[in-house]
């Protein structure tokens, strides 16, 4: 024992690890973080959205791992890679940052995550994960409470939304299809009905099960990018006509293009009439229900039999971390029913052993950030945050709306818009504002045409922030 303890062993692990190395990089990384945030705040940043093209950045990160190494025994990693790492990214905290749906963190989170990666409690199974389980169950089940499943409603938290919404179809075929489809396969077409606007990754889960494009029946919208009831009928009648075995139904809460929301109500009805699985797609806009004053466009969603929600989009935290939350809390094993016995002791349903209801084996401690808000805060700190994005981006739209020779896409229910000029190529719009910065927006298309696209992620964006926006153009040529 003596001789182990005293180990003269001065190879790269033990440098490593070492309380001394652990205090230093700890104090660099936060001096460096804290120089980032006070950049952003201040909005010292040229631009939010770097320049240059991916191949000049590969370049640029290619020549620079071909460098000689540094010592190795100052540090795991070189002293200026945070420093390089801030300097090239999107600057998510600057204020003038509107253009993905990825949160801003909350600063102090990045504590917690940093605490989570350090103890890596890996979470398959309950003695992997001690404290990260029980917290995670306890949480869930509390906001799926909250969101209005039910008594029996519960969920789990997942590695994103795509995932999510593959879990819960993965239920809805399980507990739909005529017979065991986890253990048997599916012989019969099978199918989900879901709007022609909604994100590709719910297309994806149904071509990932074998079900080919034909699986996907894509249902007609209105003009406000909403799922039509009349089409949506005719494409189920015609589905069942062909023999298909229709077993689920998708709402978008909301579209990620536009930010428009399904009526989840006559979703809700038609479901029930026809025996379907109802899912929300409720990645980016299910986080609208911690607000009373925009939570109507979700009516319907409490009747849903499972909802994805990202924690990593509206509500502040850091990705990845979604909930995919079931009315009935049992549901969630029916997702994976494989056998794993060298994990578990029993095949019996037990909450502690998460992967019987998750792809992931082993997953992050995704809870703690989101068990750290709900107890100490409960749903309220979630809606000032939604309450303000929203308001963000209806103030904007009206500005918009306001000033000739631009064109909004519909007011919105969320925190995202989508306005085009009327004047200018707005392709070339938005590369200029890119190239000159400091603004980042995306662009979208709808039918033939452009149309900018801005999602309110920071809740210190203020009106100032985006005045300049119209100035933007006037060295273009008319589009
Ligand atoms: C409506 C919708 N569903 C699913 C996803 C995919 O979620 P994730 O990026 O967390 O995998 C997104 C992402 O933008 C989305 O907007």
């Amino acid at each position: 024992m003596e001789e182990f303890s005293q180990s003269p062993d001065r190879s790269h692990w033990a440098t490593h690890y070492r309380l001394k190395g652990f205090e230093q990089s700890g104090e660099s990384v936060q001096k460096e973080l804290i120089h980032y945030l006070e950049s952003a705040w201040s909005r010292k940043f040229d631009r939010v959205l770097p320049q240059g093209t991916p191949e000049e950045r590969l370049a640029q990160w290619q020549s620079e791992l071909e460098r000689p190494k540094e010592d190795a025994d100052t540090g795991l990693v070189r002293n200026d890679l945070i420093e390089r790492m801030v300097d090239r990214s999107n600057k998510l905290h600057d204020p003038r940052y509107a253009g993905h749906q990825v949160a801003v963190p909350f600063p102090e989170l990045a504590w917690l995550q940093a605490a989570t990666s350090l103890l890596n409690n890996g979470m398959a199974i309950d003695e992997m994960g001690p404290a990260s389980s029980p917290m995670e169950e306890a949480v869930m089940r509390s906001i799926a409470h909250f969101m209005g499943l039910g008594p029996d409603a519960n969920g789990v938290l997942c590695h994103g939304g795509t995932l999510a919404n593959l879990t819960a179809l993965l239920a809805a075929r399980q507990r739909r299809y005529p017979g065991n489809a986890w253990r048997d396969g599916t012989s019969k077409p099978c199918a989900l009905l879901v709007s022609d606007q909604a994100h590709y990754c719910v297309a994806r889960a149904a071509q990932v099960m074998g079900w080919g494009e034909a699986g996907v029946l894509k249902v007609a919208t209105n003009d406000q990018h909403q799922m039509d009831s009349e089409a949506l009928v005719q494409v189920f009648q015609e589905a069942k006509n062909r023999g298909v075995e229709v077993l689920a139904i998708v709402g978008s809460a909301c579209t990620t293009s536009s930010g428009s929301f399904d009526d989840l109500e006559m979703m809700a009805d038609f479901s029930e009439q026809h025996g379907l699985w109802f899912h929300v797609d409720g990645a980016h806009g299910a986080a609208q229900i911690f607000s009373k004053t925009h939570s109507m466009v979700l009516k319907g969603m409490e009747r849903a039999d499972s909802i994805a929600m990202d924690f990593h989009k509206m509500l502040g935290v850091p990705a990845l971390c979604t909930g995919l939350f079931y009315r009935n809390g049992q549901d969630g094993y029916a997702a994976f029913s494989h056998e794993a016995n060298y994990l578990y002791e029993s095949q019996e349903e037990e909450w502690w052993n998460f992967s019987k209801r998750t792809f992931e084996c082993t997953k992050r401690m995704l809870s703690a950030a989101v068990y750290g808000i709900w107890e100490n805060h409960g749903p309220d700190l979630w809606e000032s945050l939604v309450d303000r994005l929203i308001e963000n981006a209806q103030a904007f739209a009206r500005a918009v709306d306001q000033r000739p020779g631009w064109e909004l896409f519909n007011h919105p229910n969320s925190n995202i818009v989508c306005f085009r000029s009327t004047q200018f190529d707005n392709d070339a719009l938005r590369r200029q504002m890119i190239d000159q910065g400091p603004y980042y927006l995306v662009k979208t298309v709808f039918g033939r045409q452009t149309w900018l696209r801005c999602t309110f992620q920071n809740p210190l964006t203020q009106e100032e922030d985006f005045m300049g926006l119209e100035a933007i153009g006037q060295e273009l040529p008319q589009g």
